[in-house]
């Protein structure tokens, strides 16, 4: 499998991972959706890549959606194996051992707000809009969205969005809970690096251990995602990151990670 509509970019650390069909306002149709897999699973495995920038290229999408014109086509037997597509990618990428920002820089509609839902934190531009107007299709959202809207923004908003398929805007999104920052979009990708760069020189171990704890341990009741939390914690304690930063605390100096 080809993966041309995923460009790759490394810079210090961070991966920068772009979907690259500007001129279907970057939707993801199979052949995308595989060579996001890949992508992702690439950089799970390459100890150089400390975190990871999902965007879209241009200016007006991120990602508009599941490819419509492609969904037109399937029968019910190949729009559950599409739905479970995107839904293996989605999980894949919330449950990738570094972190991984979404740089929305446009539309993020329908599959689109899966994806960026999907990543660990969610930096937009002010020209955004984001949504799930599946529903305007006769569809309901199918790689995730109705699960991981309602767990990141409660039910109100989950019904709010996914019954009414109308998009709102970065500011609104953010008062959702739905995006961590709103940035102007010129200064979207500079201060998008700028918190890469910041878990690119982290502790990926400690990271590691935040990621499995808010992710998996949010997934259990609290009983079992506290005992989760300890096991986290405890086994840092055999790390060396851990031991080197406490004694940089001590000794009033800077950190220096080496993911051991
Ligand atoms: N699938 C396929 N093609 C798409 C697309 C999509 N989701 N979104 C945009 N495109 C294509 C358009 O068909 C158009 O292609 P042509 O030039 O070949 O006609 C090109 O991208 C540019 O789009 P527009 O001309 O429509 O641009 P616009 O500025 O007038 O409108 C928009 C922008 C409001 C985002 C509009 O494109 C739109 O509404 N897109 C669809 C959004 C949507 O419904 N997304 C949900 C998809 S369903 C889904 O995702 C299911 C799921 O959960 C898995």
């Amino acid at each position: 499998m080809t993966d041309m509509p995923v460009l790759r970019r490394d810079a210090d650390g961070v991966r920068i991972l772009t979907v690259d069909r500007p001129d279907k306002l970057n939707a993801l149709d199979r052949q995308t959706l595989a060579a996001l897999d890949a992508a992702f699973a690439a950089a799970a495995e390459d100890a150089a890549v400390r975190a990871i920038v999902l965007t879209g290229s241009g200016t007006k999408a991120f990602v508009a959606g599941a490819d419509i014109a492609e969904m037109n086509a399937l029968t019910a037997i190949e729009g559950r194996e599409f739905s479970l597509l995107g839904q293996r990618l989605m999980r894949r990428i919330e449950r990738m051992p570094k972190p991984v920002l979404a740089m929305v820089n446009g539309y993020a509609l329908g599959g689109g707000l899966e994806l960026a839902m999907a990543c660990h934190l969610r930096i937009a531009a002010d020209s955004a809009r984001l949504g799930q107007p599946e529903v305007n299709l006769g569809l309901v959202p199918g790689f995730g969205g109705t699960q991981r809207l309602l767990r990141l923004a409660g039910r109100a908003a989950a019904l709010e969005l996914c019954l009414l398929g109308t998009p709102v805007d970065a500011t609104r999104a953010q008062q959702l809970g739905l995006v961590n920052r709103v940035v102007p979009a010129a200064d979207l990708e500079a201060e998008t690096m700028k918190l890469a760069a910041q878990l690119a020189a982290s502790a990926p171990l400690a990271l590691r251990g935040v990621l499995d704890a808010v992710v998996v341990g949010g997934e259990c009741g609290l009983e079992e995602g506290l005992q989760f939390e300890t096991a986290q914690f405890a086994l840092l304690f055999a790390s060396e990151d851990m031991r080197e930063g406490t004694s940089a605390f001590v000794e009033k100096r800077k950190p220096l990670f080496r993911n051991r």
